[in-house]
């Protein structure tokens, strides 16, 4: 079992019957999905998830997780999903699959929020990884122009044809090359001042819980509150 395999397996492990869970996307967030999957076969685990992107969605239908939504759960128990990076404080850089807006409505919908990764994923300080901000497609030429003020090396997320990549959500993905982050609130709150910017990837008091997974399969889990 790889790093995130063993991360992943040991968050579903806190699932409890009945519970509302928020479902990641992501490598890492993929197999929770199967574990979850395989709890509901093998132990009769009762438990409905909110899906962060159609991706997931997908996986769950295929694993047999009943699917609910806000409007009959406005509040979930627990949402178990990856991370790009995460630093001593439990901030985290999210968003490099794309879905970092539905990401952040279920976390922060959600009681808790248990991140799970592999130990690469742990720094000191965020930044080394690029930090992904949705924004509105229309006017992007302005927003690329007024997020440079902020930090000079981005670029909006391109697919291999070279078209822009497009999230569930219809929106448009920058990519800001940082050195470090050193206060990610700070961040959030300037790189979202700027019109056109939907979400940045910049969670911060969201993460609960973190279970790291080690390339020998062992797992730590660190709280954050
Ligand atoms: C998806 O938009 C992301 O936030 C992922 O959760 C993050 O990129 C981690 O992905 P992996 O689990 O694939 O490393």
């Amino acid at each position: 079992m790889n790093a995130k395999e063993a991360a992943a397996r040991a968050a579903v492990g806190l699932v409890k019957d009945g519970m509302a869970l928020g479902l990641g996307t992501g490598t890492t967030a993929a197999y929770a999905v199967e574990a979850l999957g395989e709890r509901i076969k093998n132990e009769a685990l009762k438990i409905r998830g909110i899906s962060t992107s159609e991706s997931t969605t997908r996986q769950a239908i295929a694993m047999g997780i009943t699917l609910t939504d806000f409007s009959a759960d406005p509040e979930l128990d627990m949402t178990i999903d990856g991370a790009d990076e995460v630093d001593g404080s439990g901030c985290l850089i999210k968003g490099g699959g794309g879905a970092l807006l539905r990401e952040k409505i279920v976390a922060s919908a959600s009681h808790e929020m248990v991140v799970i990764c592999d130990s690469s994923k742990m720094k000191q300080t965020l930044g080394a990884h690029a930090l992904p901000v949705a924004v509105i497609p229309f006017g992007i030429e302005t927003t690329l122009h007024q997020l440079s003020k902020i930090c000079g090396n981005l670029a909006l997320r391109r697919s291999g044809s070279g078209m822009p990549v497009i999230t569930d959500d219809g929106l448009y993905l920058i990519d800001m090359q940082f050195t470090s982050i050193p206060s990610p609130s700070e961040m959030e709150s300037r790189i979202r001042q700027v019109v056109g910017v939907v979400e940045v990837g910049l969670f911060v008091g969201i993460a609960s819980r973190a279970v790291v997974g080690y390339d020998d399969g062992h797992t730590e889990i660190i709280v954050y509150k």
